[in-house]
């Protein structure tokens, strides 16, 4: 059986610091299996026991996966010192959870959707990694119509300042008169503002870029921006899978 104290459980929960912890077992307000600890360096199983911090479960996880719908204007930093970031977005607790919860990858700071949040350091460099780049699919609409050769051309590769991209899926939507000034693009790869730059390289401009998918995981509707849940343990298995 894994065992770890109980003050060392509730840190990494985030729920209470090490003294937090001596002074609420000295009050009586933590219960272990319904009963009120003794001491803060009991030895509990982490997976199994059932402990209650001042009248709330707790419950740990030995990593931490978040599901947001990023909104426009945050940036996806761990802090800034000017702008909002994404991870000021979650809850104090979860704040103070160890390993730190951080964004895996980047979107800039005008576009929203799907961001994985994760404190799992190796799983998030799997999937990020150039070799096993997962797939991601964005919204886009940009200013000026896309033309058959726009297509062509942004499928097979551009120059974006002297790197050329993988061959990517995009798919047009006509508007009434037949234009197609919105769709979807789905890279194999992820360089920095790369949508961004491969309609420049068009000499089209971004109005907006939403990220739909990554990899196994699809944003959720039931999520306004700003909104976030917890992965389900299907979507954590696709996660692990995608970044074997
Ligand atoms: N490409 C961009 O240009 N921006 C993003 O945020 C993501 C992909």
């Amino acid at each position: 059986m894994k065992t770890m104290r109980l003050d060392k459980y509730l840190s990494l929960t985030g729920k209470a610091t090490r003294s937090e912890t001596a002074k609420a077992v000295r009050g009586g307000e933590v219960l272990v299996g319904g009963i009120p600890a003794k001491r803060a360096d009991m030895q509990i199983d982490p997976d199994t026991a059932e402990v209650i911090f001042r009248g709330e479960r707790v419950t740990y996880r030995q990593f931490i996966y978040i599901l947001m719908h990023k909104p426009d204007g945050v940036v996806s930093a761990t802090e800034d010192g000017r702008e909002q970031t994404v991870v000021d977005l979650l809850p104090d607790d979860l704040l103070r959870i160890r390993p730190a919860i951080f964004p895996c990858g980047r979107l800039d700071k005008h576009t929203t959707g799907l961001m994985l949040l994760t404190n799992n350091g190796e799983l998030s460099h799997r999937l990020l990694a150039p070799a096993r780049h997962v797939d991601k699919t964005y919204a886009f609409s940009v200013k000026f119509p896309l033309s058959d050769e726009d297509e062509a051309v942004l499928e097979s590769g551009v120059d974006i300042g002297g790197y050329v991209t993988a061959p990517c899926r995009v798919e047009r939507d006509a508007d009434a008169e037949g234009s197609c000034r919105s769709g979807r693009i789905t890279l194999h790869e992820g360089k920095y503002h790369q949508i961004k730059l491969m309609m420049e390289a068009r000499h089209n401009q971004i109005t907006r870029l939403e990220r739909l998918t990554f990899g196994p995981l699809t944003l959720d509707p039931a999520l306004a921006p700003g909104e976030w849940r917890w992965l389900t343990p299907d979507e954590v298995r696709a996660l692990e899978t995608a970044g074997e």
